[in-house]
């Protein structure tokens, strides 16, 4: 198989990630006879630096004709002062909604090694933690109209959803629940919000279609809470743009690391755009100390999801668990005391894990 795959390393430890995640593509490439084509594209603060914007026409162009986009991550203090629409983020903002990726799918997955690094006490993890958020990425008060006063007095964000946008986000959700464990969890706001009522209305609408999936309604506020009182509880969690961030931080490090999990970003086609969900951590940048392992599984969810490769994806997640049941380490994943390796010497060893 052929694949040509958009680049985009972005800043801060974004490089330093995406090194690492496409050195496994390639040896996934060689054992299994397939040819991974990239083409390296700017975003971000470094697109900043070298067009004067955060996306440029062009490079939204070409992350359209590739068959999928791996991204490191994007935003540093260097971009911090900027007005919103020239910020690194808008970047992020762009290409998701440029490219239709309106679900975001982020597992928070809990590898039994790493369950002492978990902030929960080992009675409330339980079993395990298994969680798969399923987050609404293009719409919602992300994207609602922006709105600031000229002497600054007050500023306004607008909140919106159509009945299409939820429900298309729903049948995802379900789908993705009929695969797991055939539960459902919708998280909302409608106790206040107008638009977390059309949320519920439709999520429960759309649930006739799956009478197989166990749906339930949580509120915010409350999901947050169940979140660290028994994760176990969760299997499928839908929500709107910006619960969904909040949520997902949460669930993440529940889980022992942000530096764990991965993300794609789909739409109706195959195409997507893969990254983890941290951030670009501008202060461990170039120093190969981040943990590559979220962008390594996010390079796995690509084969799976956009190039139907099961198999390859597959490799790459019992790689990244074996080294993890062998002890490897990086700082963010190591306990008290307990030795570390570098991003690059942990990419190298996920991939001997796979041949
Ligand atoms: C994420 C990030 C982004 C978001 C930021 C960087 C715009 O936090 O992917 O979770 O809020 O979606
Ligand atoms: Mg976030």
């Amino acid at each position: 198989m052929e694949k040509y795959i958009a680049v985009i390393p972005g800043d801060g430890i974004g490089p330093d990630i995406i090194k690492e995640a496409v050195k496994t593509l390639d040896t996934v490439a060689s054992i299994y006879g397939h040819t991974f084509r990239y083409n390296y594209l700017l975003a971000g603060g470094s697109s900043i630096d070298e067009y004067g914007i955060p996306l440029t026409e062009e490079t939204l162009k070409e992350a359209k004709d590739s068959d999928s986009v791996l991204l490191g991550a994007v935003g540093g203090p260097k971009w911090d002062g900027m007005e919103g629409s020239k910020r690194p983020e808008k970047a992020l903002l762009a290409l998701r909604s440029g490219l239709g990726l309106y679900c975001n799918l982020r597992p928070a997955l809990m590898y039994k090694a790493l369950s002492s690094s978990s902030p929960l006490k080992s009675e409330v993890i339980g079993d395990g933690i298994d969680v798969m958020i399923v987050r609404e990425l293009t719409g919602g008060i992300y994207f609602g109209e922006k709105k600031k006063a000229e002497d600054g007095s007050w500023a306004s964000d607008l909140m919106k959803y159509s009945t299409a946008e939820i429900e298309r986000i729903s049948r995802k959700a379900f789908e993705a629940a009929r695969k797991r464990r055939h539960k459902l969890t919708s998280v909302d706001k409608a106790n206040v919000l107008e638009t977390s009522r059309l949320w519920r209305k439709v999520v429960s609408k759309v649930a006739e279609d799956y009478p197989d999936v166990e749906l339930s309604h949580l509120y915010v506020d409350n999901a947050a809470m169940q979140l660290v009182k028994n994760p176990g509880q969760f299997d499928v969690i839908v929500t709107e743009n910006m619960f969904g961030d909040i949520l997902s931080d949460e669930a993440s490090m529940i889980t022992g690391s942000i530096g764990m999990l991965s993300s794609a970003s789909l739409g109706e086609g195959k195409g997507g755009m893969y990254e983890p969900i941290h951030g670009s951590a501008p202060d461990i940048a170039g120093k190969d100390i981040a943990n590559p392992i979220a962008t390594i599984l996010s390079a796995a969810s690509m084969l799976r999801y956009s190039f139907d490769l099961d198999t390859e994806a597959k490799a790459i997640e019992d790689a990244v668990e074996k080294v993890i049941n062998g002890g490897v380490r990086t700082f963010d994943i190591a306990g008290k005391g307990e030795k570390y390796v570098g991003t690059e010497e942990m990419g190298k060893a996920i991939r001997e894990a796979i041949k």
